[in-house]
């Protein structure tokens, strides 16, 4: 997939930089041309030796480089690259570049360059969540060509724990296939939510269902290999976020909807509503616990909003699926839904049968389009994600003909 692109990875100093070397192997597994520039932190940290031999290249180091022509190899390797990646990405080289300094060789290369700078922040927690940092990762969010992989969530090296882990290699290698990916839906936006909503009762308690998000997650996964820039809108759920995906976490259907309403105005070309967004809520949460001192109980609930056909009744409409999950004539209720909703596609379900539907690994499932229809046999989520965002490019294609 990477084959013959040229790529210059950025080392920084963080203790992640072992890692770099595992990620320049997969690199150059998969095709791709690489070169190497450490920074002096980046130095101290992982040998340059051992990033030559993986990249089969030497490992720059210096801005003033006299083996370069005309002494200028920053200039040579910014037109070089189709892609840098600086991974681990230090808080002090995040503040540089977002400054625009030109202060060593990688940040004046990252200036000179005319292609896209992709960042693996790598740090502690707590200089993570620093407002300066934040400040600085806002700022390089607004330029087009600069894109943040990361960080990830869990164990540090200083026995901190939280967001600040530079990511795998094997996911840096995913969102760097990702980048370069010319699928079916390259440049397309797609926005899925997924996951079930809670609706609180009171501070301590919530109506909710069982949904697993497992279905969404995988659209998300499917669209992205495709070659779609996604945005995940996920209820609590307990899966791991997908690599190379924009996710935004909410909690109520409410937060949902305002997420939903947020992505589309920006951009949004496909709109994917696999959530199992609660119909009612109850209509006064109070502020305190509930206290159990009542026999009975009665909770007064209201209508959410209906977010998927909100999205579709705007004017310039996304192409827009829906799913159906029923318990009984299945078909039926979905072919209601798709024209109720005004949606272009829904994917029923039958959520009686155990074998499938919430929480299990695997689905099978009715596609319906106005004029058409397709049935899956019982698959994984994934396979059958594939297919969906398949069927969903061939529907757009026709639309696009008529
Ligand atoms: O709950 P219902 O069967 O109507 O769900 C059908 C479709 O509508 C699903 O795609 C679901 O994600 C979406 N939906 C929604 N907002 C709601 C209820 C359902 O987006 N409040």
């Amino acid at each position: 997939m990477l084959n013959g692109r040229r790529i210059l990875v950025g080392i920084t100093g963080g203790i992640a930089a072992y890692k770099s070397a595992e990620l320049v192997r997969l690199l150059i597994k998969s095709g791709a041309d690489i070169r190497v520039v450490m920074t002096a932190g980046g130095l101290e940290f992982i040998t340059p030796l051992t990033m030559q031999a993986l990249s089969g290249n030497p490992v720059h180091t210096t801005l003033l480089d006299t083996d370069a022509e005309a002494g200028m190899g920053h200039i040579e390797l910014a037109k070089w690259a189709d892609l840098i990646v600086v991974a681990p990405a230090s808080a002090d080289f995040i503040a540089r570049l977002s400054a625009g300094m030109a202060s060593d060789l990688l940040t004046t290369l990252c200036l000179a360059t005319e292609a896209t700078v992709a960042i693996a922040p790598a740090m502690n927690q707590a200089m993570w969540k620093n407002s300066r940092t934040q400040r600085n990762i806002a700022a390089l969010g607004q330029d087009a060509n600069v894109c943040v992989w990361g960080p990830g969530n869990g164990a540090q090296a200083c026995g901190d724990v939280g967001l600040g882990r530079m990511l795998e290699p094997e996911q840096l290698c995913s969102c760097i296939a990702q980048y370069f990916s010319d699928g079916p839906l390259c440049g397309k936006t797609v926005v899925i939510t997924a996951g079930p909503t809670r609706e609180a009762i009171d501070p301590v308690r919530y109506v909710s269902n069982h949904s697993s998000g497992k279905m969404g997650y995988a659209l998300a996964v499917a669209a992205r290999e495709a070659g779609a820039s996604v945005e995940l809108i996920s209820g609590p759920v307990a899966l791991p976020v997908p690599n190379g995906v924009k996710f935004t976490s909410v909690s109520s259907a409410v937060e949902m909807l305002d997420a939903a309403d947020s992505a589309a105005d920006q951009q949004c070309d496909i709109f994917i509503a696999a959530a199992a967004v609660a119909d009612y809520r109850p209509e006064d949460v109070p502020r305190q616990k509930i206290k159990k001192n009542q026999e009975k109980m009665v909770v007064e609930l209201i209508k959410n909003p209906d977010i998927v056909a909100s999205i579709a009744s705007r004017k310039n409409k996304p192409f827009t699926v829906g799913f159906a999950a029923e318990t009984q004539n299945v078909v039926a209720y979905a072919e209601g839904k798709l024209q109720k909703k005004n949606l272009d596609m829904i994917v029923a379900n039958d959520v009686s049968d155990q074998r499938i539907g919430f929480n299990s690994e695997n689905n099978a499932v009715t596609v319906l389009w106005e004029g058409g229809s397709e049935t899956f046999s019982l698959q994984s989520k994934s396979l059958l994600a594939g297919n969906i965002v398949e069927l969903i490019v061939s529907n757009m294609g026709c639309m696009h003909e008529k």
